[in-house]
Parts: C-alpha cells; structure tokens; sequence
C-alpha cells in the first residue's frame, strides 16, 4: 500500500531534467492565473534559483529557502508565505536548498522513510488548497525524487531540441523509479514551449517525437507556449507575471501610436533624425503584442490544467 505522504491530491510536479524549459514561468503563471480564477494555491519552489520568488516580485522577502531546509528533515509541516495575491500562498526556494539536497542524501543511508519527507511536510496542510504546484529543479535529483514521491501527478514542460528531450527521458526514467514508492503517480501531460512557429506542421512534428520519446502514447497538452523572450525577461526584472503586465502592455501599446501621431506633425520641420523611435519605443513595440500574446497562452494552459486534471480524477473515481 501506498505511503500517506505519497501521491498527494491535487499536488503536481511540474520537472524535466534538462533547465531552461519553463518550467518555472508555468508554475507561477498557472498557480497565479487558477488563484485568480478562485482556486486556493500553493506553489512549492524546489531550486536553488529561486525562481517562484522572482517572477511574484517577492525577491526582497525570501528565506532563500530556508523554511524548507528546518521543515522537510525534521518531519515538520509546512508554514506557506502569502505572495500578496489572494489565495495564492507560497514555499520560498533559493540557496539554502543544497543544504536539503545534502542532508536528504544522509539520510537515504539510514531512514527507510527518507522518500516520504516531502510529502510528509506538506500532508497536513494539503486540505487548505485546491492545487499545489511544485517547481522543480533542473539538478539535484534527490529533490526531484522527493518531488516524485509527494506528487500524485506529473506535468514534463520540453522544448523541441535534443538537449530537453534527452532531459525528458531522464525524467521518464526517474518517474518510473518514483512509482515504486508511489504506485499512484500519474503523467498529467508534456507541454511543448519555446514554440516560434505557429506553424501546425511543427507543433504535431514535436507531439510525435515526443511520443517516441515517452516510448508510446503520451498525454500532450494542446496549448503551446510561445518564445516571447522580451516579456519573460520583463516578468523576472518587474516580478510581475505576464498577464499582470498584460494592461500595462496596452498602455504601452497605445502611448507609443500617440507618440507617433503627434511626431508626424511637429516633425517635418524639426532636427535630422528625430523621425527615428528612441530605444524605449522599439522596446515597447515589441513587449506589447507579445506579453498578450504569452498571457494569452497561460491562460489556455490553465484551463488545461483544469480539464486534464478533472478527466484525471474521473477517472481515478470510476476504478475506485
Ligand atoms: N515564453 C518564453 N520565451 C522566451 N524565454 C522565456 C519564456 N519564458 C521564460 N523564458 C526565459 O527562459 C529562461 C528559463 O525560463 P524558466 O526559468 O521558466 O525555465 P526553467 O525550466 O524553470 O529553467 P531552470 O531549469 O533553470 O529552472 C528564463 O531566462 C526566462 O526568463
Ligand atoms: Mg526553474
């Protein structure tokens, strides 16, 4: 029978082996996009970059994980740092987790239990959300395995390179080892992002790799996440998520035709050169379209997640 802090409801690890995938940027923009949409949201961040914290402008109150490092060895539950969001609540990461990654790795010598510390930190506070979303790390496989263990699903972000599916495989791997200790583990679905073609030729050429990749069938999620990279630097530097940026985008959006329209008159008679847009302009320009853009494939991801999770759990009950 399967542990108690094993394959926890409505608790997903968002991972694949390979770093640069998203797969931060799709924890913080489903965890905040559901919260919004009234869903009660934890999201857990399991890297050492800390990343959940950046992307919710929270970078000046972290404990760089910290909390974590107390918590999970000594079997404590979990204390959850609101974000300034409502409903969404949070588990700081940062540097202090390769003090986690080094005692847990102790441990496996001398605790049968080891695979179930996780899991056992955040069991008792579980009923106080509808979703936890954990963000996991590109390395440290111990805490990828933690991840595994505590989770009853699994969501793979890839991009299309031999690089992220050679990181998709590693995971394949490290999810079937995880179901040894967590029978329940189920692969939610693979993401394809970095997409710069909307081209259906390409995103079906990348669903079948992706299928022999997973070695058959595999759930893929419809929804693509765009390369929009102006919008995802602006979400780390402003610690605001994309579409938190989005009625801004339209600010910017319209001030800069304003701008235009106006030069057209003044400018015929004015200094050579002024015709050209200074940096900011061109900068503008191009976040505008692009953060609706991104934001607009966040939200389609979300309600993905909404769907696929409750086939999910229909399905679970009907064999039950
Ligand atoms: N849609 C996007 N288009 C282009 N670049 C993006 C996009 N989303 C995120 N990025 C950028 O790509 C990098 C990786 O994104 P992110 O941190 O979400 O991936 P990750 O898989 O969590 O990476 P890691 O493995 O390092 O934890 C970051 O610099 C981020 O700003
Ligand atoms: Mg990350």
């Amino acid at each position: 029978m399967t542990n108690a802090a094993a394959g926890l409801p409505r608790t997903i690890a968002v991972i694949n082996g390979k770093g640069g995938v998203f797969k931060s940027s799709i924890v913080s923009s489903v965890g905040a996009l559901l919260a919004e949409a009234g869903w009660r949201v934890l999201l857990i961040d399991l890297d050492i970059q800390g990343n959940q914290s950046e992307d919710l402008g929270l970078a000046d109150s972290t404990d760089e994980g910290k909390h974590q490092v107390a918590v999970i060895p000594a079997g404590r539950p979990f204390e959850p740092q609101p974000t300034g969001r409502e409903r969404l609540d949070i588990i700081h990461g940062g540097i202090e987790l390769e003090d986690l990654a080094s005692v847990m790795q102790g441990r496996q010598a001398r605790d049968p239990e080891w695979m179930y510390a996780l899991g056992k930190s955040i069991a008792s506070i579980r009923d106080d959300y509808d979703l936890i979303l954990m963000d996991c790390p590109p390395g440290l496989p111990i805490l990828q395995t933690l991840a595994l263990v505590a989770a009853r699903y699994v969501v793979i972000p890839t991009r299309s390179d031999a690089g992220s599916r050679k990181g998709m495989r590693l995971v394949a791997r490290r999810f079937a080892a995880a179901r040894a200790w967590n029978e329940d583990l189920e692969l939610l679905g693979v993401v394809r992002t970095g997409i710069t073609s909307s081209a259906k030729g390409i995103r079906e050429e990348v669903r079948r790799e992706i299928a022999a990749d997973l070695g058959g069938a595999a759930p893929v999620f419809e929804t693509c996440i765009r390369y929009a990279e102006r919008p995802a630097k602006a979400v780390r530097d402003t610690g605001r998520l994309p579409h938190e940026l989005e009625p801004e985008a339209e600010r910017w959006f319209k001030a800069r035709f304003e701008r235009l329209r106006e030069r057209k008159v003044k400018e015929a008679a004015t200094k050579p050169g002024a015709h050209r847009a200074d940096r900011t302009d061109e900068a503008e320009i191009v976040l505008a379209p692009s953060t609706t853009g991104l934001a607009q494939d966040y939200a389609e991801l979300a309600q993905e997640f909404v769907n696929l999770l409750g086939d999910a759990e229909g399905r679970a009950e009907e064999s039950a």
